[in-house]
């Protein structure tokens, strides 16, 4: 048989799936409009209880099943989500709405990792994403789970990059999108992808968490499938990233793997990545995946200093990392259990380390959106404590591409650029002279 064939055993493992409350454990095979257990009305997870009873070989089988897709050319094999579709639930072909998603670059950070002493420090930068941010992984999947439903409306709120994202993957699925956004508080370039990509966009005076308050509401009166990532279909395609990582490392584990944290799924999707491959065998240990947020926008941090992670502890959020500035974020519990699992930190950093960062990351030739360079700002924090030590691997999740957020870039570096100057090729000269001299 070749190991493209996909073995009974795996496409029945896939196919099974089931939705487990994180709060109280009790497991159900359906969902209702806003992805609650019906129980506790916490969130829920997607659960495969076929893979539990694994054996080990199969584990390995995945791998090369994986491995060989990377050089297909069906949809499915060529996606960095769906290539991973063992381990995702299964869809019919037809509903499958993908654009290629993932198979994002791992690049080494050689500048950052010297100043911070590190030997191996690298970013795995999901801006490199179809409509340039990591949410793109998790939409492919739940958007098909709506296409599979027979809905024609999608809806999400959003803080600028779900917008994108629900929005372009709508558009393919010839389906209608609604987006929340928090007046004045998007970044440009993400309101323009919204409104490029055909969604209906309404601007609401209020903030995400705001936002996302109304759109519960809102599902329950008008059917349109949520696609926020209280939805846990959206975690499954964003863990694939973690599926990735170890691909492009070989199968070594790396020490830590550090995210920004705003509503707090990606965080979470990452830490279900890692788990469920060491419970196929496939990695012996979990990196230590540590979460950062902006100082202004803490929510998580604080929660874990002050009660340890039983109760959230909100806040109002204001960052000008405006992909992240959330309060009141839904899939807390998911990411303390993260956290915890993992043995990873939970930090807090400036709005001044958020721009060193970004500058620093921008001179390497590395382009992010201010949220993702939170990563680097909180790497040298978790450095500067001993969290992370001389000797350990890292690698830094940037989320979101360096033009969605050009405002902030230019505001930050605009008084770098020299003139205007007269258009005469002597003056110039007489420029890069005096910087060559150094002056
Ligand atoms: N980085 C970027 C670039 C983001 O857009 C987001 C979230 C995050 C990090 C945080 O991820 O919420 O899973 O903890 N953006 C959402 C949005 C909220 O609406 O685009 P998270």
């Amino acid at each position: 048989m070749k190991t493209t064939d996909n073995p009974a055993r795996v496409e029945q493992a896939s196919a099974g799936h089931l939705l487990k409350c994180v709060h109280c454990g009790m497991v159900q095979s359906t969902v209702d409009r806003m992805f609650r257990c019906t129980q506790c009305n916490e969130l829920l997870e997607v659960v495969y209880p076929l893979l539990a009873e694994a054996p080990r070989e199969f584990g390995l089988r995945l791998r090369e099943i994986w491995k060989e897709r990377r050089t297909g050319t069906l949809p499915e094999d060529i996606s960095g989500v769906w290539r991973f579709r063992e381990l995702l639930p299964a869809i019919q072909r037809n509903n499958m709405i993908t654009m290629c998603e993932g198979n994002t670059p791992l690049v080494k950070l050689t500048r950052a990792a010297r100043e911070l002493g590190l030997p191996e420090l690298r970013a795995k930068h999901q801006g490199m994403n179809p409509t340039g941010s990591f949410k793109d992984t998790g939409i492919s999947v739940a958007i098909s789970m709506a296409k599979a439903e027979g809905y024609s409306f999608v809806c999400c709120a959003s803080t600028g990059n779900t917008s994108a994202s629900v929005a372009a993957y709508a558009a393919r699925a010839e389906m209608k999108s609604i987006v929340l956004l928090p007046a004045g508080q998007v970044a440009s370039g993400k309101l323009a992808q919204a409104i490029e990509y055909g969604a209906h966009v309404l601007q609401l005076h209020t903030d995400f968490d705001g936002c996302l308050n109304v759109l519960h509401d809102v599902v329950h009166r008008f059917p349109a499938y949520l696609l926020n990532s209280l939805n846990p279909y959206r975690l499954e395609g964003q863990k694939t990233v973690a599926f990735e990582i170890m691909e492009q490392m070989d199968w070594n584990v790396p020490d830590h793997v550090i995210v920004p944290g705003g509503n707090l799924a990606n965080g979470s999707a990452l830490g279900k990545g890692f788990q469920e491959l060491r419970e196929l065998g496939l990695i012996r240990n979990l990196p230590k995946i540590s979460i950062i947020q902006a100082a202004g926008a803490n929510p998580l941090v604080r929660t874990m200093r002050e009660n340890g992670g039983n109760a959230l502890v909100r806040v109002n959020a204001e960052t000008r990392a405006t992909a992240i500035r959330i309060g009141n974020p839904a899939s807390w519990r998911k990411a303390v259990a993260v956290l915890n699992n993992s043995g990873g930190a939970c930090e807090d950093v400036t709005e001044k380390e958020i721009a060193q960062a970004k500058a620093e990351l921008g001179s390497e030739g590395i382009g992010c959106e201010p949220a993702s360079a939170a990563t680097l700002a909180g790497l040298k924090k978790l450095v500067r404590s001993g969290f992370v030590k001389a000797n350990e691997s890292v690698v830094l999740v940037l989320t979101g591409h360096t033009l969605k957020d050009v405002d902030y870039m230019l505001q930050a570096q605009i008084n770098r650029v020299i003139g205007p100057m007269p258009a005469d090729a002597a003056a110039v000269v007489a420029v890069l002279e005096r910087i060559h001299a150094g002056n």
